[in-house]
């Protein structure tokens, strides 16, 4: 087993292939990254076998920004037969010991246009499919949320990889994308973003005490509202800063002051509010810096905003936005959990969201 699979953004296969080569190294394993433009996915390869299990363990997904799923690839089936695509996939997984016996079938794709009509395929094939991995004791008799998921990746017709991630260390999504629906009332497309975010990045059991009712937020960039109509939604109140227009049905609620200012220098008179979220497009370092300023000051309990990509050396303006963020927050006595995503909502940016655990001097 030496390869690793990562799912990507299409486009985004050189931000995640940069990635997967850092944190491999940092974990002295030796490989690398094979990739082509557009396709969706990276595969990394590895020099010795098990490695890859090693990096499906020891890599914390949480902690890939580029990447929306990772598994350890056990086998990979070029033309496969029209006739008869189930019988050399199950032979080839079942001569591997490698293969631990798994509790999900996930038959994906990657997200691209091209794979589209591969996707229906992919929907046909997973039933048959399923049965006849329980048939050969791949799968357990009936799905177990604890026990590994295989994936069977279709990269093209009849050419497939296919391995196991775990469920402790792995997107909980089909294909990495969790999906939603547009809420036909809400004023902007881009209200699926933050609901995204909150999908990923805060877990449903604490949805309850940290997006509750009654809590106070700031939308730093709200026109039209899209963000605002996610808070509201939960039942909060909100300060949404803009010098632009919010829609009027979300003004109708009650719950949204509109302020026209300068997202920039806009304090909240109470230092009530929760959840500051932040969708301004502006220049990245500005936007980490200025949620660094209200996190050290106390103004807010957790902060979820985009930084917008640049042209080029995306990932490496990244991963210094985010470090100098760390470095911020690290030195003003902020305790903190923090995570950054590329999610399926984000194009030309990526989401992060910084909890504050413990803060020695909000002033
Ligand atoms: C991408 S839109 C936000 C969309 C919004 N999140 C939604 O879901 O409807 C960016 C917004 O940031 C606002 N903006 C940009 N710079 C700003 C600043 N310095 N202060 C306040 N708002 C700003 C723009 O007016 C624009 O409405």
């Amino acid at each position: 087993m030496k390869q690793v699979m990562l799912y990507c953004r299409s486009g985004f296969e050189k931000e995640c292939a940069g990635e997967i080569q850092d944190k491999a190294t940092q974990l002295e394993v030796f490989g690398f990254p094979r990739l082509k433009s557009n396709t969706g996915f990276v595969l990394f390869e590895c020099y010795q076998d098990g490695d890859a299990e090693k990096l499906i363990r020891k890599i914390d997904f949480n902690s890939l920004i580029f990447s929306r799923q990772m598994f350890a690839v056990v086998a990979e089936c070029q033309d496969l037969p029209k006739d008869d695509r189930i019988s050399p996939l199950l032979a080839d997984l079942s001569d591997d010991e490698s293969m631990p016996k798994c509790g999900e079938l996930r038959v994906e794709t990657p997200d691209t246009n091209e794979a589209k009509e591969l996707l229906k395929f992919c929907r046909k094939f997973t039933v048959p499919l399923r049965q006849a991995m329980r048939g050969k004791g791949l799968l357990l008799k009936s799905e177990n949320p604890k026990k590994p998921v295989l994936h069977v990746c279709f990269v093209a017709p009849g050419h497939c990889f296919a391995g196991y991630s775990y469920t402790d260390n792995n997107s909980k999504f089909f294909m990495g994308i969790p999906r939603l629906k547009f809420p036909a009332d809400a004023p902007s497309r881009s209200t699926l973003k933050l609901e995204e975010a909150f999908h990923v990045f805060i877990p449903r059991e604490e949805w309850d005490t940290r997006l509750a009712s009654g809590m106070w937020a700031v939308d730093l960039g709200a026109c039209p509202g899209g963000w605002t109509y996610q808070l509201v939604k939960r039942s909060m109140f909100v300060h949404a800063i803009d010098n632009g227009m919010m829609a009027d049905s979300l003004m109708e609620t009650g719950q949204v002051k509109h302020h026209m200012e300068d997202g920039f220098k806009f304090e909240p008179a109470r230092k009530n509010v929760t959840w500051l979220v932040c969708d301004m497009v502006e220049k990245p370092s500005r936007v980490a810096q200025l949620m660094g300023e209200w996190l050290i000051a106390g103004w807010a309990k957790e902060a979820l905003f985009n930084l917008k990509l640049p042209m080029k050396g995306r990932y490496d303006e990244v991963l210094q936005d985010i470090e100098n963020l760390k470095i911020f927050l690290i030195q003003n006595g902020v305790k903190f959990r923090m995570q950054a995503k590329h999610l399926y909502h984000d194009r030309e940016e990526i989401t992060v969201h910084v909890q504050v655990l413990s803060n020695i001097s909000p002033h």
